[in-house]
């Protein structure tokens, strides 16, 4: 694993967007995994960037994101489909047809998961996977737990993670309840990670899940047993890492 300590909130997006960028220049049909919440805002902003000056193409490009709320339609607000249009899609030039998310709509949990872990296997798996930090570890939807689940599944949010993510709507009691998330298993098999935190509240997460035992009830840890993690990080998130 590397660890990252960069500057600032700006300093840390430009950072890993670079690493994003290098790829699309090298190898301009890669398969990207993303990921939604506030960290990657600023990494988008400034592939978007790149993107209008011409200096990077996702034109051939395709991508998975790591979630979607089950219940919530792709043009729901707060559906993550909807946030990747707001803060990526729309803003460059990728073809949308090349863009997967979740399919949240579909009620049955398990087709809907098991196309998704298909998909990205006939796309031929994930060339370079983005990543945030839930504050108790979690990575995706996969929180802490007795085992690492493998695959594309359906989960039931914990508490904390519902009162986090409430933030984004008018209640905590509209957050869904259930989401399909890729797998511990289907991240591990990215061929590069990077992972992003920002901010003292990242601290002691950021410390365990690189510094601390590897373990289910801290999903990130697992992260410490792939071959290509870069983890980039503020000041403020690095802080309790020597
Ligand atoms: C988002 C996701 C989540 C977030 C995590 C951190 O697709 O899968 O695991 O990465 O909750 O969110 P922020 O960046 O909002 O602190």
């Amino acid at each position: 694993m590397k660890l990252v300590v960069a500057d600032s909130y700006e300093d840390m997006s430009r950072k890993a967007a670079d690493l994003f960028a290098a790829l699309l220049e090298e190898q301009p049909t890669c398969v990207l995994g993303l990921a939604t919440g506030t960290t990657p805002i600023g990494l988008y902003d400034c592939l978007v960037d790149d993107c209008k000056r011409g200096a990077l193409s996702f034109a051939d490009a395709q991508t998975f994101n790591l979630d979607e709320y089950r219940g919530l339609a792709p043009d729901h607000p707060q559906s993550y489909h909807y946030f990747m249009r707001t803060h990526l899609f729309d803003r460059v030039d990728i073809d949308l047809s090349r863009t997967h998310v979740p399919d949240g709509a579909n009620p049955d949990g398990q087709a809907a998961c098991d196309a998704y872990e298909r998909a990205i296997e006939q796309a031929g798996g994930i060339d370079l996977q983005l990543l945030g930090l839930g504050h108790n570890g979690h990575v995706g939807f996969n929180e802490p737990a007795d085992s690492f689940p493998v695959c594309t599944h359906s989960v039931t949010l914990t508490q904390s993670t519902i009162d986090a993510n409430s933030r984004l709507f008018d209640s905590a009691d509209e957050v869904p309840r259930e989401a399909y998330t890729m797998g511990i298993g289907t991240i591990m098999k990215a061929r590069k990670i990077v992972l992003v935190a920002s901010g003292q509240g990242k601290a002691q997460i950021v410390h365990d899940a690189f510094f601390g035992p590897v373990t289910p009830q801290v999903p990130a840890s697992v992260l410490q047993l792939h071959r290509d993690v870069t983890v980039v990080v503020d000041r403020e998130a690095g802080s309790l890492c020597a």
